[in-house]
């Protein structure tokens, strides 16, 4: 239940075409930033003022971000199975129904079977108002008796005899736990509803309709009652809580599915795509494909240049112009010497698509045409890092260095992998290995220093970037990631002035701009003052500059959030949804939006929940 503050930085890897730690980045701040953080087996349901939202902890799944913990092992796999299974067990018996007589303790009164009250419709009219409390009261008992017995259906028939005598919550709680027994799911939803219309905050029936819900399939619902039932009871039950986030979990893996398999697959955001291929060196265009050079569109080779000059524009639309005209070259064919060549680059877009078994399968033809196109190896490791295998991306890289050891890039990418699994000091030297190649490839540099922060050498890190600014003073992305490791350590205004110079020098390029800077900025102007109003002026930006900007757009939906501005941040989680590339993000982005508006109706159905929340808020903080 404390804050737990990441010691590790929320540092973006340079480059991977995975780096989107953006969820990731959100959730440290959030437990950075906010008043109270519950944090219950990976989600954190957080409280302010404003409301209850559920982070969650990005840490599932994801190969994305350089900050993920390296993947399970088997073995640690198949005892999480086994603790979730336990997990759902005694959850199942936290809303089974043992409450049978739960809310006043058991009368030991033995009512023995001809003692039972029976009445019926017209009987009950008869009787006194005492004489209905009376022998409510005894059915009621009976009923337990009977549940007791697991003899349900004389319960349920008891139960209902109570009812008529006094309509009581319990009583409909209890004919529902009868009902649950039967797995008659419909009928534990109506019971539970009638014993919420009586008792809007009676938690068991609440956690017994969730659960209906859940089994019916209605996960939404679900997730409405259980979020209920943990702000009534102040999150003192730990299965109701486990319980939010697993429907998260299964509303937003089911809704993803079925996204998925409609969605028409698009690049995403320049900025990330510019990202991904700066993290090659550049190398000169293929001989005999430079503009000098005429060639028609009508054939492979022509489309083949039309889009490395697409690419070159370094735009959305460059992009997905390149990624056609690759596409064509390949149908039209007769590429002779440039074949495995434009394999490579159908693969990468493929690959930036999120297309990765279509991505693989060019990858591995243009490795199969020409073995020593040692980028093809390297790409294919990273799409199988990202799909997350990494020891076939290792032994890509292996191959790779078969073809030439001399190459930097795979030292790069190499490292890149080391990094990710967190195997810090393997990644530094595979880094350093890069920059004695090429010592003019400033993202070797950047990481680094990025590594170098991460294994604890603060001094040896700030270092390497100063020298950074020394010898790359014209690249913004020195300035950026130099400012990301100040912000870390709270150096608040030499971070902003490493942004504004970033920003400054992005602005003056001729063509796209990164907005990482912004962003960047944004989160600094937060932190440091919380003023919100000039952070969401930078994400603005960010947004009219790059509108895909997938990070833009899950920053802004968190500066939203933390204003209280619940219904303006859940429009932003679902543009997110939208932008997501794979499955894993759509996951990711779908949970938040899902959090968010169940947030939303749980304040539109229990408004008198809300001073509930703020009482608790206030005592907490
Ligand atoms: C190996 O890679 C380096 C750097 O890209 C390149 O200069 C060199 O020509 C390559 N060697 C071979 C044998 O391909």
């Amino acid at each position: 239940m404390s804050v737990k503050a990441p010691s590790v930085p929320a540092v973006k890897a340079v480059p991977v075409p995975a780096d989107s730690s953006v969820w990731d980045r959100i959730s440290n701040w959030a437990s950075e930033n906010k008043a109270v953080v519950y944090t219950i087996a990976g989600v954190a349901i957080v409280a302010t003022g404003a409301g209850v939202v559920y982070y969650v902890q990005s840490n599932s799944g994801s190969s994305q971000n350089a900050d993920a913990a390296p993947r399970l092992s088997k073995k640690e796999r198949r005892k999480r199975k086994e603790e979730e299974r336990k997990k759902a067990e005694a959850e199942k018996s936290a809303t089974s129904p043992r409450e049978a007589g739960d809310s006043k303790p058991q009368v030991a009164s033995v009512t023995s079977e001809d003692e039972i009250p029976d009445i019926d419709e017209d009987t009950v009219q008869a009787l006194s108002a005492d004489q209905r409390k009376e022998f409510a009261q005894k059915l009621k008992e009976a009923g337990n008796k009977a549940y007791g017995a697991k003899n349900f259906d004389r319960a349920i028939e008891l139960y209902s005899k109570a009812i008529l005598c006094k309509p009581d919550p319990v009583y409909y709680s209890n004919r529902a736990a009868c009902h649950n027994a039967k797995l008659e799911w419909q009928k534990v939803v109506d019971d539970t509803t009638a014993a919420i219309g009586l008792d809007p905050e009676y938690v068991k029936a609440l956690n017994r309709r969730a659960n209906a819900y859940d089994h019916l399939g209605k996960y939404s619902e679900a997730l409405l009652d259980f979020t209920a039932s943990c702000i009534i009871d102040g999150f003192k039950n730990e299965a109701s809580a486990q319980s939010v986030e697993r429907l998260l979990k299964k509303f937003a893996e089911s809704k993803a599915k079925e996204m998925m398999e409609g969605r028409v697959a698009k690049l995403p955001s320049p900025t990330f795509v510019g990202n991904y291929l700066q993290s090659f060196r550049i190398k000169p265009r293929p001989a005999g494909l430079e503009d000098s050079v005429e060639l028609s569109e009508t054939t492979g080779k022509g489309q083949l240049q039309l889009g490395l000059q697409a690419m070159e524009k370094k735009t959305g639309e460059g992009y997905e112009e390149a990624a056609a005209a690759f596409d064509k070259a390949l149908e039209l064919g007769d590429l002779g010497e440039y074949e495995a060549f434009a394999y490579n680059m159908r693969g990468t877009f493929r690959c930036l698509r999120g297309k990765h078994e279509e991505a693989l399968a060019d990858l591995s033809k243009s490795i199969e045409l020409d073995p020593s196109l040692t980028q093809s190896y390297i790409k294919r490791a990273s799409m199988n890092l990202e799909l997350g295998a990494p020891d076939k991306a290792e032994e890509d890289f292996e191959k790779a260095l078969k073809q030439n050891s001399t190459d930097a890039d795979i030292y790069y990418h190499r490292a890149q992998l080391h990094f990710i699994k967190g195997e810090f000091s393997e990644a530094a030297k595979d880094y350093q290995k890069s920059i004695d190649l090429d010592r003019d490839f400033i993202f070797s540099h950047i990481q680094l220093g990025v590594t170098q922060y991460k294994m604890g050498s603060i001094a040896s890190s700030m270092a390497t970037f100063r020298r950074c600014t020394k010898n790359f003073e014209k690249v913004p992305d020195v300035y950026n990631y130099y400012g990301e490791l100040l912000l870390d350590q709270s150096r608040f205004p030499e971070a902003i002035e490493r942004f504004d110079t970033a920003i400054e020098m992005e602005a003056a390029k001729p063509m796209s701009m990164n907005v990482l800077p912004l962003i960047n900025k944004a989160l600094t102007l937060f932190q440091w003052k919380q003023d919100f109003a000039e952070a969401e002026k930078l994400c603005q930006k960010a947004l009219i500059i790059d509108p895909e900007c997938d990070i833009a757009v899950a920053t802004m939906a968190q500066l939203l959030l933390q204003q209280g501005k619940v219904t303006e941040a859940l429009r932003y989680f679902e543009r997110a949804a939208e932008l997501a590339r794979t499955e894993g993000e759509l996951v990711n982005a779908l949970s938040y939006a899902e959090a968010t508006r169940t947030q939303i109706h749980v304040q539109e159905k229990y408004p008198q929940l809300a001073s509930k929340l703020s009482g608790m808020g206030a005592v907490l903080k």
